[in-house]
C-alpha cells in the first residue's frame, strides 16, 4: 500500500496548493491512500465543518489534528464525530472526537491511523502518549497490520522515543507541528519508518506560516501581538510511505518537498 502523507495544511496557501496539485501527485505517485494534518487549515488555527469537507474534496482520506484541533471558537464541532477526522488520542476522553480510525480502500484493503499529541513544551497535562499508542495499535492490530501514527509534537527526542518504542508494531510514525520538515527519513530495525517531521503545506515566505513582522515583534517586545496568516509563497511537504500489505512493514519512506506559489485569490470560507 503506498500511503501519502500531508504536512500540517496550513490556511488559505495550503488549502489552494492541495486544490491545485494533490490529485495529480496521487495519481502521478501511485498513492492508494492519503491522510493529512488539517489543525491549521482554518488561518492558520484549528479545522471547520466547511473546511473538513473540502480537505475530504481535494483528495484526503483521513484528516488528523494537534493542538489546535479545538483551536476556532464558537464553531460546530460535531463533524469530529466522523469517522476519518481524527483529534490527539491522548486528550481527555470527554472531549468530542475520537483518536484513531480504519479507513477502508476501495479494493478493500484497510489503514489503520492514530493520531497523538507530545508532552515536551507542550500540554504536559495530557494522557502519556506511548500507552496511549500501545493500546489503540492492540486495539487496530485485530483488523488490520498497516497502521499509520501521526505524532504531533514539539520535541524531536519525543517523536523519536515513540517511533523506537512502537517500532515494529506499526507502519509509520511520521512527526507534524513543528512545519519544518526534517532530512531524517528512515525504517527502523524491526519495519516501522519514521520521520521527526513531515514539514508545512503552505506559505513558505513565513515564520511557519504566518507574517513575519508580527512573530518578530512578538520576540522583540515580549508582550502579546495577534498573528496573521501569511499569503506568500508556497511549498507543498509530506512523505510517501511503501508498506508490504503481507506484514504490515514499511518497504520505503520519500520525503516530498515541491514549491508551488498557487494561482492568486482566495479559498473563500474559513
Ligand atoms: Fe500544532
Amino acid at each position: 500500500m503506498k500511503i501519502l502523507f500531508v504536512g500540517d495544511i496550513f490556511g488559505n496557501v495550503g488549502r489552494r496548493i492541495l486544490a491545485s496539485r494533490l490529485s495529480s501527485l496521487i495519481a502521478e505517485k501511485g498513492i492508494d491512500v492519503c491522510v493529512g494534518n488539517g489543525e491549521n487549515v482554518s488561518g492558520g488555527r484549528g479545522m471547520t465543518k466547511n473546511l473538513f469537507r473540502k480537505l475530504r474534496k481535494y483528495g484526503l482520506n483521513v484528516i488528523t489534528g494537534g493542538n489546535h484541533s479545538f483551536s476556532v471558537s464558537d464553531k460546530d464541532y460535531s463533524f469530529m464525530g466522523e469517522p476519518h477526522v481524527l483529534r490527539p488520542m491522548n486528550y481527555p476522553p470527554k472531549n468530542l472526537g475520537h483518536g484513531s480510525t480504519i479507513f477502508t480502500l476501495k479494493d478493500g484493503r484497510e489503514i489503520g491511523v492514530i493520531n497523538l499529541m507530545g508532552r515536551t513544551f507542550m500540554h504536559e497535562s495530557l494522557d502519556c502518549p506511548f500507552r496511549a499508542c500501545t493500546e489503540a495499535i492492540d486495539e487496530l492490530k485485530e483488523k488490520t497490520k498497516i497502521i499509520l501514527i501521526d505524532f504531533h509534537a514539539e520535541a524531536s527526542s519525543e517523536k523519536a522515543a515513540l517511533a523506537w518504542h512502537i517500532d515494529g508494531l506499526a507502519s509509520a510514525v511520521i512527526g507534524t507541528h513543528t512545519h519544518v520538515q526534517t532530512a531524517d527519513e528512515r525504517i527502523l530495525p524491526k519495519g516501522t519508518a519514521f520521520i521527526t517531521d513531515a514539514g508545512m503545506t503552505g506559505p513558505d515566505i513565513s515564520i511557519i506560516g504566518m507574517k513575519p513582522e508580527g512573530v518578530i515583534k512578538k520576540y522583540l517586545l515580549q508582550t502579546y501581538v495577534r498573528f496573521e496568516p501569511s499569503e506568500e509563497g508556497g511549498m507543498l511537504n509530506g512523505v510517501i510511505i511503501d508498506v508490504d500489505d503481507d506484514s504490515g512493514k514499511a518497504v520505503s519512506i520519500t520525503r516530498v518537498f515541491e514549491k508551488i506559489t498557487p494561482a492568486g485569490g482566495s479559498d473563500d470560507d474559513e
